[in-house]
């Protein structure tokens, strides 16, 4: 291209994006911090890393924002497809490179192929987090067969070494593992058909030493609820990248003549410390992904599955929305069970409609009697699914993702319908939408508890249509119904990524509410994700998933990290365990207005065993520090814990907003003073020198309230 500008340049609150545009395909010469200089194209031209070595090919490579294998690039290619009969091989080269505010297009096109792809890279100036939208269209006329298409290829700085990515399982989502980029690719592969316990698509490249503080990282993200793929590898030239992208079954995705095909967004910032780019995933997720509803004061909720699972009946739910009234809950979400013939797990799933052999007179008087506690109702679907003894699966067999003559393994006694059919979403929009109507629903915990295996039309896969199906059909009830809430479930923590969470704005964390485990999930969820979609409830003394026993302070203080709630039977608390509990309840009402859009801070600690974090509001003036010890330490004390986020200069009262001051101590000859006194002290303090903890027992934690001293 004669007349195309030579580089573009993108400027945010922080970042800077440099592309560069000497090659054949333009490639990120930067992107990072704010650059201050003015750049001549010969500068970016010269810094172009141009040396060649011996015993490569006689023309090098480059890792472009498209890299294609036709010019030699032996890493992941942007793009694996096919036409019958036909070439094989893309060579696209650019037609069009434009800029517009924070967008740079860039157009390529390969005339042999018939194919345009398009790549927008977004900075948003706000919270200095880039999107990278690409898609690809087929100016043919038979069909283009893609195997592989990246949502983004990125080269990585030669100094990340290391690649930490999500992972876990059923009811321990989110645990952080890091590996070196070498040679040999690291190949994050998600086949799960949601976004999955056991891959994240959340990925941190980073440099050796990386910290809560310091250490450069950046951080990566698919927005998608499917099949996925994060690759990273250095390559021999000692480039590194990293990659990302969904994943297909042979013959998934199919281009028609004329059709242009959208790949889910990736996101990514890069930064100084781990906080520094939570913190800017949070601002985007905020003010870009999630529904307005998330942006108001979020309701307390109470949760009938712990507290009393398929055991359902109307008097003994209504006592359980009494005792939850007590405590402080202020909607009232009545989980599984509910629907006809739903007594356990092995049926019911597709019929939904209120079983009238529990419920004699449908859901009307529970949902009045919620009502006159003056708290919203909640109801609990799982509408991808359908158990095969169900009126929906002997009616409509042909309804489920499936293969034909092979027979689909079951999960949890389920199927999954093929929600991309219009007869199917029909059928699930009238349901829901009906139920929603008559008892003016306030917000639907969206459940999805399996993966998928042989996801097909019977021939063809249909994996990758699904998450857009479900997508479409959430956005088509919540049209329907502008104040419906929809919270993203999946087993727990299953689905949660910028794709979903377009159409829900809560997320059930894990189906663990241990708050030993619990810790840990909510660090991992959070590192990506803000706090306060984060569902988190004060569970049973015993907790159902791990058998383990905890203190109700722990429990509350945990739970207090992110949308307060509860999930046991609190018919059974006793006087003082109430009284404990209304106590954080009122405190989550008095914080969490400047909660929900609080500055998180996952604090330095000095031992792995204790495990801290913070939300401070965004003019400093108020803070909430929990730390949480989950074993016992090696040393007798914990020390001096430095806090985050504080306004170095102001003067802050701190206290202790845990009311266990009795639980505490016992274990020590001597309090820390400002755990049972008036104490104030600047920001800066308690920042470096930092707050002297009192000791602690294995498994308890304490609040730190911190609130700026009246001028
Ligand atoms: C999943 C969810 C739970 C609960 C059950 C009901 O496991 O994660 O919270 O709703 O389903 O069957």
């Amino acid at each position: 291209m004669s007349n195309s500008p030579t580089h573009c340049r993108l400027d945010g609150r922080t970042s800077s994006v440099l592309l560069s545009n000497h090659g054949a395909i333009p490639a990120l010469a930067w992107f990072g911090n704010r650059l201050v200089s003015s750049i001549a194209d010969s500068m970016l031209e010269n810094l172009d890393d141009a040396a060649h070595a011996f015993a490569n090919l006689d023309a090098r490579a480059a890792l472009s924002l498209f890299p294609q294998a036709a010019s030699g690039y032996m890493g992941s290619p942007a793009l694996v497809g096919r036409r019958y009969n036909t070439n094989h091989t893309t060579h696209f080269t650019l037609s069009d490179i434009e800029q517009s505010a924070q967008t740079v297009t860039v157009t390529l096109s390969d005339e042999q192929s018939r194919l345009t792809l398009t790549k927008q890279v977004t900075l948003d100036s706000n919270s200095d987090v880039l999107t990278i939208r690409t898609s690809l269209k087929n100016n043919g006329t038979d069909d283009y067969h893609v195997d592989w298409l990246a949502s983004g290829t990125l080269p990585l700085p030669n100094h990340f070494t290391n690649c930490t990515s999500q992972h876990g399982r059923w009811g321990l989502e989110t645990q952080s593992i890091t590996r070196p980029i070498g040679p040999g690719r690291l190949d994050v592969q998600n086949w799960h058909g949601r976004t999955g316990h056991e891959h994240a698509p959340n990925v941190i490249c980073s440099t050796e030493h990386l910290c809560e503080d310091h250490g450069e990282a950046m951080f990566l993200h698919l927005a998608w609820s499917g099949n996925y793929s994060f690759r990273t590898e250095r390559l021999n030239d000692g480039n590194a990248y990293v990659q990302a992208g969904m994943l297909l079954r042979p013959g998934e995705l199919v281009i028609a003549p004329g059709a242009e095909f959208s790949c889910p967004e990736l996101h990514l910032t890069k930064g100084h410390g781990l906080n520094e780019c939570t913190q800017r995933f949070h601002q985007y997720a905020r003010e870009n992904i999630l529904p307005a509803w998330t942006r108001k004061p979020r309701p307390i909720h109470a949760n009938s599955w712990e507290a009393m699972y398929f055991d359902l009946n109307d008097e003994d739910l209504k006592s359980l929305v009494d005792a939850a009234a007590t405590i402080g809950a202020e909607r009232f979400v009545l989980d599984d069970g509910w629907f006809i013939g739903r007594r356990d797990d092995t049926a019911g799933l597709g019929d939904w409609q209120v079983d009238q052999t529990v419920f004699p007179n449908g859901l009307e008087p529970l949902v009045k009697h919620v009502r006159s506690h003056g708290m919203q109702f909640g109801l609990w679907f799982e509408p991808e699914m359908v158990n095969p003894n169900s009126n929906l699966y002997r009616e409509h067999p042909e309804w489920t993702l499936h293969f034909d003559q092979i027979e689909t393994p079951l999960a949890r006694n389920q199927l999954v319908l093929d929600v991309s059919r219009e007869d199917v979403s029909n059928y699930l929009f009238n349901c829901i939408n009906d139920l929603v109507a008559e008892y003016k629903i306030d917000y639907i915990k969206w459940d999805m508890n399996r993966d998928l295996v042989l996801a097909g039309d019977g021939v063809f896969p249909r994996a990758s249509e699904q998450p857009k199906a479900v997508y479409a059909l959430m956005q088509r009830l919540t049209k329907a119904h502008p104040n419906l809430e929809i919270e993203s479930c999946s087993s727990g923590g299953a689905r949660c990524d910028f794709g979903v969470l377009k159409c829900t704005g809560r997320v059930w964390t894990s189906d663990n509410i241990d708050p030993l485990a619990r810790t840990t999930i909510q660090q991992g969820f959070a590192r990506f994700f803000p706090p306060e979609i984060m569902g988190a409830h004060v569970g049973h003394m015993h907790a159902h998933l791990t058998g383990r026993s905890t203190n109700l302070h722990t429990r509350a203080i945990v739970a207090l990290q992110g949308q307060f709630g509860f999930e046991l039977d609190a018919r059974v608390l006793d006087e003082q365990e109430m009284a404990t509990l209304h106590h954080y309840t009122m405190l989550y009402k008095k914080h969490r207005a400047w909660l929900n859009d609080a500055t998180y801070w996952q604090l330095p600690t000095s031992d792995t065993l204790l495990i801290g974090s913070g939300q401070v509001e965004q003019s400093q003036h108020e803070a909430l520090f929990s730390i949480v010890l989950l074993d016992s330490l090696r040393h007798t004390r914990p020390g001096c814990q430095r806090l985050r986020g504080l306004n170095p200069e102001t003067r802050y009262w701190v206290s202790l907003a845990s009311i266990n001051i009795d639980q505490l101590a016992p274990f020590n000859r001597t309090l820390p003073p400002w755990c049972t006194e008036d104490f104030i002290c600047t920001g800066e303090l308690l920042m470096t020198i930092g707050l002297p903890l009192p000791v602690m027992p294995p498994q308890s934690a304490v609040l730190v309230h911190c609130v700026a001293e009246a001028n």
